[in-house]
């Protein structure tokens, strides 16, 4: 049954190991035609800028037989005297497709598009707030590498508060056991307390670090220092503090270092070729496990 994909709050671990079985399924055989209903048309509307997600979701639909419609940007020409409102253009483009693919920087933005449309929305970032298929992607890599998510020491580490990216991923690891999450990061940019509280149940740990262990982690999650935030820019001396060099990949030993990209100066490019860098491979799951999506959420079979 199609269905909203909204907050990764509402995918259980249920959810998301039968997500991550599908993806692992598509990974195997991304050639085996599934059984779907491929006159169904996404809609895919981006009002802030990406690469992966919006390329990811039209080649994950393509691959399914699913054609997309996109658009870039709000509309407003020269003869408008502002964009047009979103109510507008879903309801204009409500008939032409079956599921909608958003991202937009308002972080209620779906308060605002849900009474316009009865179609499947799937949430591709809402401003600092959201970002639930990179959660799911990012959980499926470190399940590929470990086997299981219970039980790991995950480091993260960046602008925690403000990245989307990083606080879906916190959400999604609540639903897992005896999980120790340290935050890496200058304290007015580490998690908040309500999201620190979500994830505190079923013996998971979570602690600010200011000197981590770097050998006893499994996972380093480096989140970035996204631009726009209520803080403004950072400064270098931040951005150096919580740089992932070499030196720290080969103290990782078996672990990985993994990054949502886009990755600008939070991984030094010398990391890149050693067997601790899974950022690539992370964003390979991405095309998989979004295929998993689309195929879950958005379409009727
Ligand atoms: N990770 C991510 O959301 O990348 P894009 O901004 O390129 O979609």
């Amino acid at each position: 049954m199609p269905q909203n994909l909204l907050s990764t709050k509402d995918v259980t671990r249920a959810d998301f190991e039968v997500l991550c079985e599908q993806a692992e399924a598509l990974r195997q055989n991304p050639n085996e035609p599934a059984q779907i209903d491929t006159t169904q048309q996404g809609g895919l509307l981006f009002f802030e800028s990406s690469t992966r997600t919006r390329i990811g979701f039209e080649t994950a639909a393509w691959k399914l037989g699913i054609k997309t419609v996109s658009i870039y940007e709000t509309k407003h020409n020269d003869t408008m005297s502002a964009a047009e409102s979103l109510p507008d253009t879903i309801r204009t483009l409500n008939p032409y497709v079956s599921f909608f693919c958003i991202r937009h920087s308002d972080e209620d933005v779906f308060n605002q598009v849900l009474p316009y449309t009865s179609h499947p929305v799937v949430n591709c970032g809402n401003g600092a707030q959201e970002h639930p298929t990179q959660a799911l992607i990012d959980g499926y890599t470190i399940l590929n590498r470990f086997g299981s998510m219970d039980g790991l020491n995950i480091t993260l580490t960046g602008a925690l508060r403000h990245s989307r990216a990083a606080r879906s991923l916190l959400a999604l690891l609540s639903n897992f056991e005896g999980v120790k999450v340290s935050g890496f990061a200058e304290p007015t940019l580490d998690f908040s307390e309500e999201d620190v509280r979500r994830f505190v149940k079923n013996g998971n740990e979570y602690q600010h670090v200011t000197s981590p262990d770097w050998g006893s982690t499994q996972v380093i999650y480096s989140a970035g220092f996204p631009p726009k935030t209520p803080s403004g820019e950072y400064s270098q001396t931040v951005r150096d503090t919580y740089k992932i060099t070499r030196e720290i990949a080969d103290e990782l030993g078996d672990g990985i270092i993994m990054n949502p990209l886009p990755r600008i100066d939070e991984i030094d490019p010398d990391v890149d070729d050693t067997p601790q860098a899974h950022y690539f491979q992370q964003n390979e799951n991405g095309l998989y496990m979004r295929m998993a999506v689309v195929s879950r959420y958005c379409l009727k079979t």
